[in-house]
């Protein structure tokens, strides 16, 4: 395979570092890193390969914002695809403040889009720029029974959601109306290591560890298909691939779970008890359930590999080995934000 030059937007955060890391270990590709460094993104993320002789000639870091149209037109003229993980991705703080999720989601896709435009006009014949927008499954809002297909009309319902959907139709009509070389993929969610702690599993991960009480929002009967963060890095690479220019593609990690199972294959994990779990006021208009189809990636011959029980397994070891990695994110504006989305929540906590 041709090396590339991959230019990946909030590649120091827990998925698009998985991407980095891996996809340097698996080809001779040259990355070019842009992040901001919000409260989710660390440099520590990147640093195995920043460090490693083997990769430290390949990959350069950028401290810089998507929607700096100047910035990205700069570091998009000199790639051949980008990939795009940067957004605000906690629905908790986009139902708090959703200024950043469309700050991110919508000017930082269309200045994204925009580059990638002049960038193909410049170049002509040389070749255009392939540009993948990693979305979610949460478009589609929740599907009560049956599975999600890509054909589906989307439904947002939180400010995450709805500012995710937003760029998938920036991207769309940058494909149907500039003819610019676009990929979508929905990923299930996904856990593993360096997830910023905010986030369901290792929130209760971390709780654990130090005997705080588990907030279960409502009576955890919510289901999520979820899949381990390797499986959702290599999914979106085989997309960068293989997949075809305009395409949508759901990156499925077939182990749908209620929250209530997810919480109790932690606790077994940890050796703790389920005594530490509290059922909270709910999350407002809480979906009830995700679940995709898998066929369009299936049938072209990609599979996630980690089964739930071998991935929770390795996520807490991870989380029991790295405290300082997990402790430093859950300083600065934590006890704030802890305060404002639990603090009312536990004292109303009933049991589990
Ligand atoms: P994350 O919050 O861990 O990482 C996001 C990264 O983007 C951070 O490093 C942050 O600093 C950076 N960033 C934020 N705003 C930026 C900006 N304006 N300019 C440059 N960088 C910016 O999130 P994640 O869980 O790794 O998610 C990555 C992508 O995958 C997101 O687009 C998310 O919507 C999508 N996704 C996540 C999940 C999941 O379960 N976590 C599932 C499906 C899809
Ligand atoms: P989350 O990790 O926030 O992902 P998403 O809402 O994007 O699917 O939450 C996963 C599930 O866990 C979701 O149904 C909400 C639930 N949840 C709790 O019950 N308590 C919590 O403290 C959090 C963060 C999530």
């Amino acid at each position: 395979m041709v090396a590339r030059r991959l230019l990946v937007t909030g590649g120091a955060g827990f998925i698009g570092s998985t991407f980095v890391r891996r996809r340097l270990a698996a080809t001779t590709d040259h990355i070019t890193v842009i992040d901001k460094l919000t409260y989710a993104g660390s440099l520590g993320t990147i640093k195995p390969v920043m460090d490693d002789p083997a990769t430290a000639d390949r990959v350069r870091f950028v401290q810089g914002d998507v929607a700096d149209a100047d910035l990205v037109r700069e570091l998009v003229a000199d790639c051949d695809a980008v990939v795009n993980f940067a957004a605000e991705s906690h629905v908790d703080r986009s139902i708090l403040d959703a200024t950043a999720f469309l700050r991110t989601g919508v000017l930082g896709v269309h200045a994204l889009l925009e580059a990638v435009r002049l960038a193909d006009e410049t170049r002509g014949d040389r070749g255009r720029v392939r540009y993948l927008q990693v979305s979610t499954d949460e478009v589609y809002g929740p599907v009560m029974s049956g599975l999600s297909v890509e054909t589906d009309t989307v439904r947002p319902r939180s400010p995450y959601s709805a500012a995710k959907a937003a760029g998938e139709l920036l991207v769309q009509a940058y494909h149907l109306t500039h003819g610019l070389d676009t990929l979508i993929t929905r990923g299930a969610n996904t856990y593993g290591p360096y997830q910023h702690p905010e986030k369901l599993i290792p929130l209760f991960i971390t709780n654990a560890l130090q005997d705080l009480p588990l907030p279960m929002y409502g009576d955890g009967s919510q289901r999520r298909d979820w899949m381990f963060v390797d499986d959702h890095a290599d999914g979106i690479a085989f997309v960068l691939d293989q997949g075809a220019g305009g395409g949508t593609y759901n990156v499925a990690g077939h182990e749908e779970r209620t929250n209530r199972e997810v919480t109790a294959t932690v606790l077994a994990a940890l050796g703790k008890d389920w005594s530490l779990v509290r059922s909270v006021p709910d999350r407002p208009a809480h979906d009830v359930r995700y679940a995709m189809d898998p066929a369009r990636l299936t049938e072209m011959g990609w599979l996630p590999r980690v089964t739930f029980d071998d991935g929770i397994a390795r996520t807490v070891a991870w989380y029991q080995a790295h405290t300082p990695w997990w402790q430093a994110h859950r300083g600065g504006d934590w006890a704030a934000y802890y305060e404002q989305q639990y603090g009312w929540r536990l004292q109303q906590s009933t049991e589990a």
